[in-house]
């Protein structure tokens, strides 16, 4: 059997640009797959001179002979698949027999977005800052045994049954929080609708993926948020509501770890964050200005503006060795042109007077990444190492050695620090801006 699944991942907090990369490698997919999240993802793709933002539907959904899974790890907001489904059709994008939802996602509901807008509004200044697209309150409910799988779709008196139950639950909640409950009737007729067109698409992708496992297709896992927000290794609450790292592709689509043969880090060469928590690299001067304009960093999914920083590596090795990064895509290299001085954050320093729970702490005030919990990253001071900029515009460059010298040595050492080989430079937003290494 041939080594053919990958898996891609972002190794910050999101937002790496990971989907021109996606993109890049989707064409020669036979299937690529969404297996956690939901459409608290975003990103954007530019094909035929248009550009597609993209939440739900894995990216390879623009080559035609690319075949897409949502798999049961990914939970389903009806309402904003049928309009990614409705936007691709309208313009010739085949859906039929090339696009599947398993049966096992569990349902993103009208009052799982309300609750994660009335959990956000009641922490007031501790808000958590998520997508309020409704993904924590889904996955509580999936594990509380409350959530309602796709599969419940197929039989709609069932379906209405375990609905109205769980509506009537969560708009008594509503009402201790002084919200408007959802109109459980109302909400029902729309999702009637929406069922309609989604029913055609639902199937086991169990079965599926293990038939193209065996027939040696070749499968990219798509990877949404990122390492630093799995809601177990990130500063907890500052997460998202699923896995991450690539063992999510093993709950996530039931594709075994070990046939995994590639797992692709996406590191941008600086970092940026979207909602509140700590970041310890955080720039709000003249330079973090350079970055978010130049680098266009506002959210896809909510428009936000993101908040910006100077590469984390000593985060970023965490990501890669919780994750067993094979190879590294390096991203927006391009928007650092123009920086007089560049840092990079090599390790993390806590005042002696802060209780640290590793015990590398005891012998000097380094603490690494994994030791700390959300308190110690907002009190801990970066070890930056300082590299020289350059001004050349870069977005041309095809050839690593054509790269200005400050930058190669820039790269370089990100890779001699990471332990693992940068095998592709994103040097401009556009599919053909990048360098293979
Ligand atoms: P949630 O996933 O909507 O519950 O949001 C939890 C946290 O994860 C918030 O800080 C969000 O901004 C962040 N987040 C969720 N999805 C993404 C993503 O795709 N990119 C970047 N940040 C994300």
């Amino acid at each position: 059997m041939k080594d053919n699944i990958s898996v891609i991942l972002g190794m910050q907090w999101g937002d790496e640009g990971k989907g021109k990369i996606v993109d890049l490698l989707a064409e020669n997919s036979d299937y690529v797959v969404r297996f956690h999240g939901g459409n608290n993802a975003g990103h954007t793709i530019v094909a035929n001179g248009k550009k597609y933002p993209l939440h739900l539907i894995p990216s390879g959904i623009l080559h035609p002979n690319t075949k897409c899974v949502i798999a049961n790890g990914v939970v389903v907001d009806l309402e904003v698949l049928v309009s990614e489904i409705e936007m691709f059709s309208k313009d010739g994008m085949e859906f039929k027999d090339r696009f599947f939802i398993s049966d096992r996602c569990h349902l993103i509901l009208p009052y799982h977005k309300a609750l994660d807008i009335a959990y956000e509004n009641a922490r007031g200044e501790n808000k958590l800052g998520t997508t309020a697209r409704g993904i924590g309150p889904t996955l509580a409910d999936k594990v509380s045994y409350n959530g309602i799988r796709i599969y419940e779709l197929k039989n709609w008196e069932l379906f209405e049954e375990k609905f109205k139950f769980q509506a009537k639950i969560k708009n008594a909640i509503l009402k201790t929080f002084g919200v408007e409950p959802i109109d459980i009737e109302k909400e029902l007729t729309r999702l009637k609708e929406l069922r309609e067109i989604v029913l055609p698409y639902i199937t086991d992708t169990f079965q599926l993926l293990q038939r193209a496992i065996a027939e040696d297709k070749k499968i990219l896992m798509e990877g949404a948020q990122a390492v630093m927000l799995d809601v177990d290794f990130s500063p907890y609450p500052f997460s998202t509501g699923s896995n991450t790292i690539p063992g999510a592709i093993n709950t996530g689509a039931g594709v075994p770890i070990q046939k995994i043969n590639q797992v692709l880090g996406v590191v941008k060469a600086y970092t940026s964050r979207v909602g509140s928590g700590p970041f310890p690299t955080e720039l709000t001067d003249e330079v973090g200005k350079h970055l978010q304009q130049k680098g266009a960093e506002f959210g896809t999914t909510t428009g936000r503006a993101r908040r910006v920083g100077w590469l984390d590596l000593e985060a970023t090795k965490f990501a890669c060795t919780v994750s067993g990064v094979t190879e590294i895509a390096i991203t927006k290299i391009d928007i650092l042109s123009g920086l007089e001085n560049i840092k990079v954050c090599i390790g993390y320093e806590l005042p002696p007077s802060v209780i640290a729970r590793s015990e590398a702490t005891k012998q000097s005030n380094k603490i690494p990444y994994s030791s700390c919990g959300y308190q110690e990253l907002t009190k801990l001071t970066p070890i930056y190492k300082e590299f020289p900029g350059w001004t050349e515009d870069i977005t041309n460059v095809k050839s690593f050695n054509d790269l200005p010298q400050n930058c190669q040595d820039y790269i370089k050492f990100i890779e001699e620090f990471l332990g693992v080989k940068i095998s592709l430079i994103s040097t401009g937003p556009k599919r053909e801006e990048y360098i293979k290494t």
